[in-house]
């Protein structure tokens, strides 16, 4: 975004009290300014590392009144970022991991089974799922993996978000809360089990593509999770995320490791630093402890191509090797 545009929509949009209702679903685009939204987007922004243009767009997105999938690799701040406006909202944040096992009765809900024996269908005794809780609460509810999730159990939710309401035998209709939305997930490199979306989907969903940070807003998330303080702290953080981004450009790597393998890193790499007795960066036996963080921390999320002949660990030893051997200027301080 650029200084321009946050200029012309922060005097376009009018100040509205702290915290106002988020915009309802039906009023359109009559409320591109919705009261409060610059304040709004300031305070989220708070609890983010960066993310500017991501959260812009996804609280355009919301605000709006419309659905969303965020596209993006693991660990690239779409919960963070979820979390944080739901919060701001004062609405529930409903996650439903979509599997095979994501039936639509899983999705709206079914009836107590011993109840219906004792009392017959009624809708007290209708036990709500996360669609329909989502709905009576006017949270997000949201689905990660989305293109996991059977079709029947997809088209479903279409219908939920075209209507905003659902119709449930025996309990009767549903209608969402103005500031329900479904807010889907999806990994670009996933590609095993998934359902190809349907285009009809895809037409009923706005789309934003999330990458992975660049390094010192890894860096900055990873000092912030992390705690890692001091001049060996500092290193860690350096080194832990150089090591990680390297995992996601070794040619072997189908998927490399995400913001969560580095901060996983730095915490491990900080309590052996403490068993082996070692103060700085500077000592011999840092690298190899870097090397061991590594292993532990990256090789179970790192995945291979299928055709490669090499194991996790001897790809870690190579990105480690091109940063503490063969080019250690790179690892050196400042
Ligand atoms: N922008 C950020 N600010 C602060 N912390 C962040 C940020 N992005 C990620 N993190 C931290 O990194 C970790 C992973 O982030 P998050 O859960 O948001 O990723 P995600 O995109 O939802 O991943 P997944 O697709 O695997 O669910 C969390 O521990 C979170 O605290
Ligand atoms: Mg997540």
């Amino acid at each position: 975004m650029t200084n321009e545009q946050t200029a012309e929509r922060a005097a376009g949009a009018d100040a509205g009290a702290p915290g106002s209702a988020p915009a309802a679903p039906a009023a359109g685009a009559a409320q591109a300014a919705a009261p409060g939204i610059v304040e709004q987007h300031e305070r989220i922004a708070r609890h983010l590392v960066g993310r500017e243009r991501e959260l812009e767009l996804t609280l355009a997105a919301v605000a709006a009144g419309r659905d969303i999938v965020l596209e993006g690799p693991p660990g690239t701040s779409k919960t963070t970022m979820l979390t944080a406006i739901t919060a701001e909202w004062g609405i529930p944040l409903l996650f439903v991991e979509g599997n095979a096992d994501l039936t639509p009765a899983k999705l709206v809900g079914h009836h107590n089974p011993a109840r219906v024996l004792a009392e017959d269908y009624n809708a007290d005794n209708f036990v709500a799922g996360p669609l329909v809780e989502a709905m009576q609460q006017g949270g997000f509810l949201y689905i990660e993996e989305f293109n996991r999730a059977p079709e029947d159990t997809l088209n479903t939710l279409l219908t939920a978000m075209a209507d905003r309401s659902i119709a449930i035998p025996r309990v009767g209709r549903i209608r969402a809360v103005p500031t329900f939305r479904v807010i889907a997930s999806m990994n670009p490199y996933d590609n095993i089990g998934t359902t190809r979306l349907s285009t009809s989907v895809h037409d009923r969903l706005n789309r934003l593509a999330v990458g992975y940070q660049d390094e010192a807003a890894e860096a900055a998330i990873v000092e912030l999770r992390t705690g890692a303080a001091g001049p060996l702290g500092a290193k860690l953080v350096a080194d832990g995320v150089a090591v990680t981004r390297a995992t996601r450009r070794h040619p072997d790597v189908r998927q490399g490791s995400s913001v969560r393998g580095a901060i996983d890193l730095v915490l491990v790499a900080s309590e052996l630093a403490g068993l082996r007795g070692i103060r700085s960066s500077d000592e011999e036996a840092y690298p190899p402890l870097v090397l061991d963080a590594m292993i532990v921390a990256l090789s179970g999320r790192i995945h291979l191509d299928e055709a490669a002949e090499t194991s996790p660990e001897q790809v870690l030893r190579e990105i480690w090797e091109d940063r503490f051997v063969l080019e250690p200027h790179q690892a050196a301080p400042g």
